[in-house]
């Protein structure tokens, strides 16, 4: 995953000063309230040593997919300390936390949970002490800044106009945790879902996001492309799948080159080819895998349907059979990541006011990776955005996923404060927007 481009045109500065005029009705009564003073109550020594405590805790015990037990009590006890009452176990490890009112409005703030089947090479002080476990993508900062949020709102709890649901939710790293979360009803009557992730390329203080897709939808596949074995020295005597699996994988690169809108970002990558196991031996099979890419649920069903065809067709040529496993009951397809536009303004408007208009890049570039906090945006109005962590003094390039990641916990403050903020003002808004709206008890509160 990656960001780019933070230079802002003219057009878009028009555009949040638009903002900013339309709303300033919301602003000063956001104003008015506390809300304002979150990123220092986030930043102050109590609560930032606090939240390195915890990050750092997470980081030393990385649990993988569904397997998140003991960061799951970690985060039950931080909230039985704050007397912040949750639903728990939801999708096996996950928890749902309420602050405020108990009644609707209801607006949700996602953390994930999982770590990364990967060994990490940093050496410091809390490196994973799980061999080939580690959290690569920043999801014990996630779950920090999102248990910093709710105590920044349990200490304003009587303000909020409504209740902020809290989602710690297991298995992003594609496991489909969201979507799991969403089957258990946990999140039924919520009128809009955030979510953030750090971006180790992006400086401290600044964030990057966009109005609609941001995340590709994303998808997986494994073939058995079947031949005849025998001797290497006699091919007449054999149907070789080596030769006509490397066939598939030069054709399957045609279907973006050739077959995709050159403007409709699309991606097919082979990343398994498995056969054979002797210098003179024609194996009886090859197995190849990979995944697939695009922003429109049409484009990525169109990739699918041809991956298929593309790789029957030219097994077929090389006198092998095929068969395709697109692995949809092991884990779910990710569908795009979709940002809502009125939650744009929204964002905006709050990040502009915390951070100042040049940290908040409002138009960043899309990603082709992909994130569960998609399935969120399927059933309800949703925003996802990118939080600086940056460490300017790195000469290694930072990226996610690498073994080598190093996240500047500076910008946990930001992240925790953004989180409180989006939510206690989403609230304010919403009574604004909506005055006679009729409030309904939530369960168990
Ligand atoms: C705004 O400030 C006034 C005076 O401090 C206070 O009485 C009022 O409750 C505040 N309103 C909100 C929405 O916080
Ligand atoms: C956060 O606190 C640190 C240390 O007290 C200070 O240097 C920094 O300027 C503060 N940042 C913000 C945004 O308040
Ligand atoms: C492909 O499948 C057909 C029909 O089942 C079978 O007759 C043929 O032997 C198979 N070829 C290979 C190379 O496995
Ligand atoms: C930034 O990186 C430098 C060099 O690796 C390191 O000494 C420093 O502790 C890092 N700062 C933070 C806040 O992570
Ligand atoms: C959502 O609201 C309905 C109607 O008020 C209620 O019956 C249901 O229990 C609520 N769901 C949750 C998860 O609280
Ligand atoms: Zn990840
Ligand atoms: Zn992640």
């Amino acid at each position: 995953m990656s960001c780019s481009s933070f230079k802002f045109k003219c057009l878009q500065y028009f555009f949040i000063l638009h903002i900013f005029a339309s709303t300033s009705i919301l602003l000063s009564s956001t104003h008015n309230s506390s809300i304002n003073n979150f990123l220092e109550i986030a930043n102050s020594s109590e609560v930032f040593d606090w939240m390195m405590s915890i990050r750092r805790k997470i980081h030393e015990n990385p649990e993988l997919c569904y397997e998140e037990f003991e960061t799951s009590k970690l985060i039950r006890s931080e909230l039985d300390k704050m007397d912040v009452p949750y639903k728990h176990p939801v999708a096996i490890t996950g928890v749902i936390g309420f602050i405020g009112t108990g009644l609707s409005p209801f607006v949700a703030l996602r953390a994930d949970m999982d770590a990364l089947p990967m060994q990490e090479m940093v050496e410091w002080e809390h490196k994973s002490k799980v061999d080939g476990k580690m959290h690569a993508c920043g999801h014990d900062a996630h779950v920090t800044m999102l248990l910093a949020a709710a105590k920044i709102l349990k200490h304003h709890e009587k303000e909020i106009q409504g209740t902020v649901v809290l989602v710690f939710q297991p298995a992003e790293e594609g496991g489909g945790g969201a979507k799991k979360i969403l089957d258990a009803g946990a999140l039924e009557n919520v009128t809009a879902i955030f979510g953030l992730h750090i971006a180790p390329d992006i400086p401290i203080g600044e964030v990057a996001s966009r109005p609609g897709p941001i995340m590709a939808g994303s998808g997986r596949f494994e073939a058995k492309i079947s031949g005849k074995g025998g001797h290497a020295a006699i091919p007449q005597h054999s149907i070789d799948p080596i030769l006509a699996a490397s066939n598939v994988v030069i054709s399957l690169q045609h279907l973006v080159s050739r077959e995709a809108d050159p403007l409709d970002s699309q991606v097919v990558t082979v990343t398994k080819f498995q056969g054979g196991s002797a210098f003179n031996v024609i194996p009886d099979y090859v197995i190849i895998g990979g995944t697939y890419r695009a922003f429109s649920k049409q484009s990525f069903n169109q990739l699918r349907k041809r991956i298929e065809q593309v790789i029957i067709g030219q097994a077929a040529v090389h006198r092998c059979n095929a068969t395709i496993d697109f692995l949809d009951e092991v884990r779910p397809n990710y569908p795009p990541t979709v940002n809502n536009g009125d939650l744009h303004e929204h964002f905006v408007n709050v990040a502009v006011n915390m951070l100042g208009i040049n940290k908040v890049n409002s138009a960043v570039t899309p990603s082709m990776a992909a994130e569960d906090f998609s399935f969120y945006q399927k059933v309800m109005p949703g925003y996802w955005f990118w939080l600086g962590v940056q460490n300017a003094s790195h000469k290694r390039l930072q990226s996610l996923h690498s073994p080598y990641l190093e996240i500047n916990e500076d910008g946990l403050p930001y992240g925790a404060a953004l989180h409180a903020s989006l939510a206690a003002s989403y609230l304010l808004k919403y009574q604004q927007d909506v005055p006679g709206v009729e409030r309904r008890y939530l369960d168990e509160l």
